[in-house]
């Protein structure tokens, strides 16, 4: 009885993959939270990863590692100046963009007649494709976008997202 109370607290101690995943999704340096919402936590500038986490470990770590951009665009104001943006919600009156200049983003209302032009983004680049993650980090971060997608507590092993 002794050693199982023994085995169950150092188990309780050790956290599991999918938890040390969630807390560097969530860490405030190099994290992810501050730009992608997971599970209600963290904040939805970039894309929602559920439709994604449903695909296999390495297509999740070479989406993650990309530097090519889909969505973000490059924002001219006429009001002046200029920054990589990725657009949140609009109406007549505003367009919300969140300035990928700013760490973490900042959100800008604009009036859709302030904006002189957006065009494809050729000056920011994802930040875990510049800052070269670990593949042991990678892995448990793409196991908490699998378990936060599916609920599956399935390893990754760091081989599969090399
Ligand atoms: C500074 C903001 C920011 C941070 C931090 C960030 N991302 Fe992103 N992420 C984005 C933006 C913006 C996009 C969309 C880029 C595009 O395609 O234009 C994106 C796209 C992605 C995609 C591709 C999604 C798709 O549907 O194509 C994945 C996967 C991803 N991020 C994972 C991560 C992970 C994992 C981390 C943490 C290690 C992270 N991101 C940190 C802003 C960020």
């Amino acid at each position: 009885m002794f050693w199982i109370t023994l085995l169950l607290m150092a188990q309780a101690a050790v956290p599991s993959q999918t938890e040390r995943g969630e807390t560097l999704f969530l860490a405030a340096q190099q994290g992810c939270g501050s730009c992608h919402a997971l599970k209600g936590k963290g904040t939805a500038v970039g894309p929602d990863l559920t439709g994604l986490g449903r695909l296999g470990p390495q297509a999740i770590a070479m989406a993650t590692r990309s530097s090519v951009t889909q969505y973000v665009q490059v924002v001219k104001l006429k009001s002046g100046g200029s920054f990589p943006a990725m657009t949140g919600k609009k109406d007549e009156k505003t367009v919300v963009l969140f300035d990928l200049s700013k760490d973490p983003p900042e959100k800008k209302e604009v009036a859709p007649a302030d904006i002189a032009s957006m065009g494809s983004n050729d000056v920011w680049k994802h930040p875990p494709a510049a800052d070269k993650i670990s593949a042991e980090k990678l892995a448990d971060i793409v196991a908490y976008i699998k378990y936060a997608a599916t609920g599956s507590r399935k390893a990754v092993d760091p081989e599969e997202v090399k």
